[in-house]
């Protein structure tokens, strides 16, 4: 059993490399289907879907832009808390079939929270693209159109995704043991 150290913990392979490609190749497939003749503009959100925006968007075959985005978190003078603003929204989206492409959906509110903001600019679609759902970690309701994979409500990281900001360059992904 491969086996990692991040940083005080220790993490166990889950899902090796050549599942996640195939899932992923299995999702662009849908994409390119769903989207045949219009020209989608892709939302990665950094820093969790580096990787598999860089794997997912090899496999697109379509006409499409790509554009990166960001959450950046205040620490706000609100009694409500964090405060997330969505950072990095360049490339106009107005009337355009926007695809929201993230690393992993847990409670929902991250996605919750951007499909809102993105709606005040008026694209003509918007859909959600998730390498990982934790399904009984859901909060809210969310459509989530595309997913690589659902897992169970552990801790993960590699491919991408992190904790404490290390681990994100594994080719495997890892779960906490
Ligand atoms: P949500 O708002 O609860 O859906 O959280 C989504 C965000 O939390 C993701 O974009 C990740 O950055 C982070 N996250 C949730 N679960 C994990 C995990 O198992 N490993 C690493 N990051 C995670
Ligand atoms: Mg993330």
């Amino acid at each position: 059993m491969k086996k990692i150290q991040v940083k005080d913990k220790s993490f166990a392979i889950s899902i090796p490399e050549a599942e996640i490609l195939k899932q992923v190749q299995r999702v662009a497939a849908e994409i390119n289907r769903d989207f045949a003749g219009r020209e989608p503009l892709f939302l990665p959100v950094l820093n969790g879907s580096f990787i598999f925006a860089a794997d997912l968007l090899r496999e697109i075959t379509l006409s499409c832009e790509v554009s990166f985005i960001k959450l950046a978190s205040y620490s706000g003078v609100r009694s409500t808390g964090e405060i997330r603003e969505v950072i990095g929204l360049a490339s106009d989206i107005t009337g355009r079939d926007v695809i929201i492409v993230e690393d992993i959906i847990d409670s929902g509110l991250t996605m919750a929270h951007m499909i809102e903001t993105l709606e005040r600019h008026n694209p003509a679609s918007i859909s959600v693209c998730s390498l990982l759902v934790k399904p009984d970690a859901l909060k809210v309701q969310i459509p989530i159109h595309y997913r690589a994979m659902d897992i169970p409500n552990d801790f993960i990281v590699g491919y991408g995704l992190d904790y404490d900001g290390f681990g994100r360059n594994t080719r495997d992904i890892f779960t906490l043991v």
